[in-house]
């Protein structure tokens, strides 16, 4: 059934989210468009040698601590530049306690992380490198690096003028190429625009479907189809965090390094998101609303992985969502659905047309080391 409370909600949250520079045909949902460029910080422009840089880094597992995982060991590219597994990859001797997000589109967001910790792709860049359960890489030290190698020595010089690389540049290096890991051309931009054979009329009925009776676009909505609100929907726990004893590591140390109380610390089994940030108790449980695009690769789904397919997460959603330790705090915009099987394959091709081809490329050479004459 569709609620008009779902409705105007939904209006009132695409207000706020991003514009389009593409015209949008009439008879197209209101609340979704076409994606256009991403937006780049003036104090960052991009040139094709500082992005041909930032790959290099990007792909470099000298920028860590121990030389052994680069970025792209937790984005793979075969993984929808993500990681297979439902918790990620972590720093030798740790596993992540969180499902890794793909870098498709991340130059979209206003905020970045599950939970949105971090405001943009430069601070995310060094956070996921010094973070302890990633690359867990101490900024001189990885600086030091950098700058025994001639060929990012003449490259950083190039780029940013520095004599000796300096690690903020390496960051604005590697921002200035995920801001080329853009996917703007998918049968859904296309149909937004106005082409109407972009989507077969299978997919055309899952729109519907996802503008009404699916509900979809209260939160997954704009050109990104994301709301970047925060939301509990009723994830369940992860399951390593029960039976995986270097899984409850991460977790508990997490708690700690965030700096729950203490009742909390010894009594959580459940991932509070947004709450680490605000402390506020309405915002445990609550993740940021993730694009759906290139989703297509993504698997496994949700911020612990805890989905494996595009249809486990439509059965959830048509079950009502699920129950986690925060479900006081669980969105009432999440009820059962009442979907059948013709329509979840609606749905289903629908979110496929979100997706256009895998963006793939060939990893650069990554040049030596030298001792300094
Ligand atoms: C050890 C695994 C690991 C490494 C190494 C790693 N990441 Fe990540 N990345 C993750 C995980 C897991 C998340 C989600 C973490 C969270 O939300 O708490 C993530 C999130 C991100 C996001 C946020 C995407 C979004 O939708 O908000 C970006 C961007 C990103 N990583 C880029 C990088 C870059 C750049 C590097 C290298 C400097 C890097 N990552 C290194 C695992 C890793
Ligand atoms: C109340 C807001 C809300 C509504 C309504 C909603 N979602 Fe979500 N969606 C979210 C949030 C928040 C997450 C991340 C939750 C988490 O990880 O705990 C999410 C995650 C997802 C993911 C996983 C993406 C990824 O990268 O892991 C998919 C796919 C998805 N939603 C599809 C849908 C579909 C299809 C519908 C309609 C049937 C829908 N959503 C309705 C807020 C919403």
């Amino acid at each position: 059934m569709q609620s008009k409370t779902k409705l105007g909600l939904a209006a009132a949250l695409v207000a706020g989210s991003l514009s389009s520079p593409f015209a949008q045909a009439a008879d197209r949902p209101a609340g979704l468009a076409a994606l256009g460029p991403p937006p780049i910080p003036a104090d960052n422009p991009q040139t094709p040698e500082k992005v041909e840089l930032g790959k290099m880094l990007f792909f470099d597992p000298r920028l860590g601590g121990d030389g052994s995982i680069s970025c792209a060991s937790c984005h793979e590219q075969a993984a929808g530049w993500g990681f297979p597994d439902a918790l990620s990859l972590g720093y030798p001797g740790t596993v992540h306690w969180r499902n890794s997000q793909t870098v498709i589109n991340s130059a979209y967001y206003g905020k970045l992380f599950w939970a949105g910790s971090s405001s943009s792709l430069e601070s995310q860049a060094k956070s996921a490198a010094s973070g302890a359960v990633a690359g867990n890489g101490e900024a001189d030290m990885m600086e030091t690096r950098l700058a025994f190698i001639p060929e990012y020595r003449k490259r950083f010089k190039e780029v940013f003028g520095d004599e000796w690389p300096r690690i903020t540049n390496a960051w604005r290096a590697i921002a200035a190429f995920e801001r080329t890991l853009v996917q703007t051309d998918t049968p859904f931009d296309k149909y937004m625009q106005g082409d109407d054979n972009a989507l077969s009329a299978q997919q055309q009925r899952g729109l519907d479907l996802f503008a009404g009776k699916a509900g979809c676009i209260a939160c997954h909505n704009g050109a990104l189809l994301s709301d970047e609100s925060y939301h509990n929907i009723g994830v369940p726990p992860a399951a390593q965090w029960e039976d995986d004893g270097l899984a409850q590591i991460t977790f508990r140390y997490e708690l700690y390094a965030k700096g729950v109380t203490e009742p909390m610390y010894r009594s959580t089994k459940d991932d509070p998101g947004l709450y680490f940030r605000t402390k506020e108790k309405a915002d445990k449980g609550k993740f940021r609303t993730p694009s759906l695009r290139y989703a297509k690769y993504t698997a496994p789904y949700m911020h612990n992985g805890a989905l494996a397919t595009l249809r486990d997460v439509v059965d959830f959603y048509n079950a009502g969502g699920g129950e986690n330790e925060f479900s006081a705090n669980k969105s009432g915009l999440i009820e059962p659905l009442g979907l059948n099987e013709e329509e979840i394959g609606d749905l289903l091709a629908f979110l496929d047309s979100l997706s256009g081809p895998e963006i793939e490329m060939e990893e650069p050479d990554l040049p030596d080391y030298a001792p300094l004459q």
